[in-house]
């Protein structure tokens, strides 16, 4: 069960993620992407978080910077409450618990697997099932015989419906299905007995009638491993599907921020950032048929660029609710009524200065975006 009040398996801190990008056409100096910015999370035990958002939001930027791949510019991730930098050592080189106390950053790097959106990416060509599989299996429990490892491996690929399983053991990476390339890559990052894997997209290239298919496998493979997963979509359906079953959380991102986080019922029946209502009505499966909008709840369907993001909050360019204060404030995401959910508007603050603030000057706004030159990009580009 995810113990919220026990100590946090990861812990992100204030963590900003900042590109510099060269200028288009040749033009001197350089822009800074805001990839991710100030953004706290923490994750716990057999615990499943689900980040979902737009294109460009920073989801895949955030994950990776959850597991040590990428280093964050600002704010600390702890892994079990040492800093994974100062495991990694300033350079990325291997430092050792002892020498400064820090954990063997070796020992981290197990920890903390990855599976990506294409399998096939993840899986060497040139290695049979079992070889790939077996590797995890020599490296981390040298002490276990031929035979016993056999015998896990094709237990394991039986279980995941790979049978039989000395077929399957034998072949290589292109004789198998996206979807059974993807089983394979799930088990081989379990083997590793990792305590959280970072799953970015990885069921999104599967028919959809294997994505179910695959969330239950993830599912019933954490109890067997004891593992907790951050699975990225694009998908909201997905992410409840995946998060309600597992007791955990869905975390929303809007340009580089978390902006509400919180139990599936919390953001699929009671949602309360405008952005998540969008993402609500975007998605199919859970839209409002009732309602009767035909039209996304947004003012504009320009999404500002990452490298000029909109002063206070970030998405008043497109919120319908926005006011005066929200150009010029930014919203702390907050649990308002003290649930454990947790949101960046000022709307969930029955006292904030929102409330007696103007309704926003359309005129200016146009104003601002055609002097800005209306940088941003639309929905679907
Ligand atoms: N190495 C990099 N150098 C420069 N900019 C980067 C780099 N990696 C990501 N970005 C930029 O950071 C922003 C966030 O990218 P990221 O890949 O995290 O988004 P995402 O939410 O995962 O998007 P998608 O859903 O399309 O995968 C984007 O504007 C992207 O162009
Ligand atoms: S703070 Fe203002 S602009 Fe931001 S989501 Fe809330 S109402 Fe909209
Ligand atoms: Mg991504």
């Amino acid at each position: 069960m995810i113990n919220p009040h026990g100590e946090p398996l990861l812990s992100l801190q204030n963590v900003s993620v900042h590109f510099e990008k060269e200028r288009l056409f040749g033009l001197a100096g350089s822009d800074t992407v805001h990839a991710v910015d100030d953004v706290s999370l923490d994750i716990y035990e057999n615990d499943v978080v689900a980040l979902v958002g737009e294109s460009g939001c920073g989801k895949t930027t955030l994950g990776k910077t959850a597991i040590g791949v990428q280093r964050p510019t600002d704010g600390r991730v702890l892994y079990r409450g040492d800093d994974i930098w100062e495991s990694k050592g300033s350079n990325g080189l291997f430092s050792r618990r002892g020498a400064d106390g820090a954990r063997d950053w070796k020992e981290i790097r197990r920890s903390l697997q990855m599976i990506h959106q294409d399998p096939g990416s993840s899986l060497n060509p040139n290695y049979s099932i079992e070889s790939t599989l077996s590797a995890p299996l020599e490296k981390w429990q040298p002490e276990m015989s031929e035979a016993d490892r056999r015998a896990r491996i094709y237990g394991l690929l039986e279980y995941v419906g790979m049978k039989p399983a000395q077929d399957y053991a034998g072949r290589y990476p292109h004789q198998l299905s996206g979807g059974e390339q993807q089983r394979v890559a799930l088990i081989r990052s379990l083997l590793m007995n990792p305590d959280l894997i970072l799953a970015d997209e990885a069921i999104s290239a599967l028919d959809v009638s294997l994505r179910a298919e695959m969330m239950e496998l993830m599912l019933e493979l954490q109890q067997q491993f004891d593992t907790s997963y951050l699975f990225i979509s694009h998908d909201l359906a997905n992410a409840r599907h995946l998060t309600q079953q597992a007791g955990g959380r869905i975390g929303i991102m809007y340009l580089g921020e978390l902006v509400e986080i919180g139990t599936p019922e919390q953001i699929i029946h009671n949602p309360q950032h405008p952005y998540t209502k969008v993402l609500l009505w975007a998605t199919s499966d859970l839209r409002d048929r009732s309602s009767g909008v035909s039209t996304p709840p947004v003012r504009s369907l320009t999404i500002p660029e990452p490298t000029d993001p909109p002063s206070g909050c970030r998405f008043h360019t497109r919120c319908l609710e926005a006011r005066e204060v929200c150009t010029q404030e930014c919203p702390a995401l907050t649990d308002h009524d003290g649930k454990g959910r947790r949101t960046a508007c000022f709307r969930a603050d029955p006292n904030h200065e929102y409330w007696n603030s103007d309704p926003l000057d359309e005129g200016r706004m146009m104003n601002e975006r055609d002097a800005s030159g209306e940088s941003g990009h639309a929905e679907g580009d």
